[in-house]
């Protein structure tokens, strides 16, 4: 696609788009340049780039990548424009537009500048931060209102990164933007800001506080920059989450009106209605932790959660099923399958019910019908979906697809734990079972994320959620 690409800053974006470059084969070469020596050669080390040159003539280049703290992106560009050559495409990454289109606007060269914004960033930050396959399933805004064949050319790029590329205007972009992205950083920093002098809080600290101090390590001169330079529309988002919060502190204050303000809110499922749907897959045999890391998940995003093992239960265990009056429920976090408004739950977790779920689900016709359910279950919505072959079969295009697998003496073990009366031959013959028939087998999707969870319950967990924060962020 490219003969030789530069990278201007090989931070988490700058590193992972040269990641992708190379395994991708879209350059015959990548080179690169950071202003800090260390990363450089991090870079370098990690076969980021191919060589490490300086920014004084970049005419051979055809593709440039400014990616750099926002501030910093004119001043680059300023210092390297006069020495590129007629066809050359620059582009950036920042998370601001305007200010950049307007500052590259006054600087002349004969390259073509392309302001973009892969909306793929997390808190973590340097070469070593640098992630294969960052950029996949994620958006990139490109502010131009050009649409000749550079811009297209970038089209293309972006999409063999796997992103999905939205042109935008630039100012429309810094007010969404400011929303979406800034002011939560806005609200992670001074929140975690208003805990600091507090010794005893890390140590009792949650899974929201947790998710709030994630967000507060995020680089701070790259923040500071977005916040001076999306000044505007950053305080505009302030303003209104302002008023928010002293709507919801006077009802607090009050005593009244809080269960209103919070059901609103709930009801208004934000999380499900993200611009697409995102499906996680989790698969793999019996008492590898598929229910709790699942559920986990789904809470943790706001996601639906589809226990499919628990579907295949219920057809077992009650004859005449009239399937559509299934539904998962969430109480207090907690997902429990209801059949007619009653919760089934207990009914449908002993072993037996299980041998019998798995020689039911050798049929064809049962296996369809199920699936049809699942799908008007999740309908549009996003959801963690768990069982045997949610990533091969039922969800192949998943966002994400995690096999959790552990020693049979581990998982047995786990099972005596959850009281289900399951022997260790028991399992093994029902995995043996669900693995060798036709009829979508139990097996990880080519593309599946194997993770072994015979470690503690909470090293998994913590492990998972940084794989799924990589994935969707
Ligand atoms: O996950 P579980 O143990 O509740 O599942 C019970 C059985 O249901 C399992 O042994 C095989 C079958 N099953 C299936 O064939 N496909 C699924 N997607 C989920 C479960």
């Amino acid at each position: 696609m490219f003969e030789k690409v530069f990278i201007i800053g090989l931070g988490l974006i700058g590193g992972s788009i040269a990641y992708d470059i190379k395994d991708r084969g879209l350059a015959k070469m990548v080179a690169g340049y950071d202003i800090n020596n260390s990363n450089l050669s991090v870079a370098k080390s990690l076969g980021l780039i191919n060589t490490a040159l300086p920014i004084e003539d970049l005419s051979d280049f055809d593709l440039i990548i400014i990616s750099v703290p926002v501030g910093d992106i004119p001043k680059i560009y300023k210092k390297i424009a006069s020495s590129l050559s007629e066809g050359t495409i620059v582009i950036d990454t920042g998370s601001v537009k305007k200010f950049v289109l307007d500052a590259v606007s006054k600087i002349k060269s004969k390259a073509f500048f392309i302001p973009c914004h892969p909306i793929a960033g997390i808190e973590n930050n340097g070469p070593h931060a640098a992630l294969r396959g960052l950029f996949n399933n994620k958006n990139v805004i490109i502010t131009t209102d050009d649409r000749g064949s550079d811009v297209e050319k970038i089209i293309k790029f972006w999409k063999s990164l796997g992103s999905y590329p939205v042109l935008m205007d630039a100012t429309e972009h810094d007010k969404i933007i400011a929303v979406m992205s800034h002011l939560p950083h806005v609200i992670a920093y001074s929140l975690v800001d208003s805990t600091i002098e507090d010794a005893e809080i890390p140590k009792f600290m949650g899974g929201g506080m947790a998710d709030f101090t994630r967000i507060a390590c995020s680089s701070p001169k790259m923040w500071r920059d977005i916040f001076v330079y999306n000044k505007e529309y950053v305080l505009f988002a302030i303003d209104k989450y302002e008023k928010s919060l002293c709507k919801l502190k006077t009802r607090i204050k009050k005593g009244t009106g809080i269960m209103e303000f919070l059901s609103r809110v709930q009801s208004a499922k934000l999380s499900h209605k993200r611009d697409r749907q995102l499906i996680i897959a989790v698969d793999g045999p019996s008492g590898a932790g598929k229910s709790s890391v699942s559920r986990e998940i789904a809470n943790r995003l706001g996601f639906l959660y589809i226990d499919s093992g628990a579907l295949y239960r219920t057809k077992a265990c009650i004859v005449d099923l009239d399937i559509k009056k299934l539904a998962f429920e969430n109480y207090n976090g907690k997902w429990n399958l209801f059949y007619n408004g009653k919760n089934i739950d207990n009914l449908i977790r002993s072993e037996a019910a299980g041998k019998s779920a798995s020689d039911m689900a050798k049929n064809t016709k049962v296996r369809n019908e199920i699936n049809e359910l699942i799908y008007r279950m999740v309908g549009n919505d996003s959801a963690v979906v768990e069982g045997r072959d949610m990533g091969t079969k039922v969800f192949p295009n998943a966002v994400l697809k995690l096999f959790l697998d552990a020693p049979i003496d581990v998982r047995a073990k786990r099972r005596k734990k959850d009281d289900c009366n399951a022997t260790k031959e028991q399992m093994e013959n029902r995995d043996i079972q669900d693995t060798e028939r036709s009829a979508a087998p139990l097996v990880p999707a080519k593309d599946a994320v194997y993770i072994d969870t015979s470690a503690s319950y909470k090293s998994v967990v913590k492990m998972i959620n940084s794989i799924v924060v990589r994935t969707i962020h």
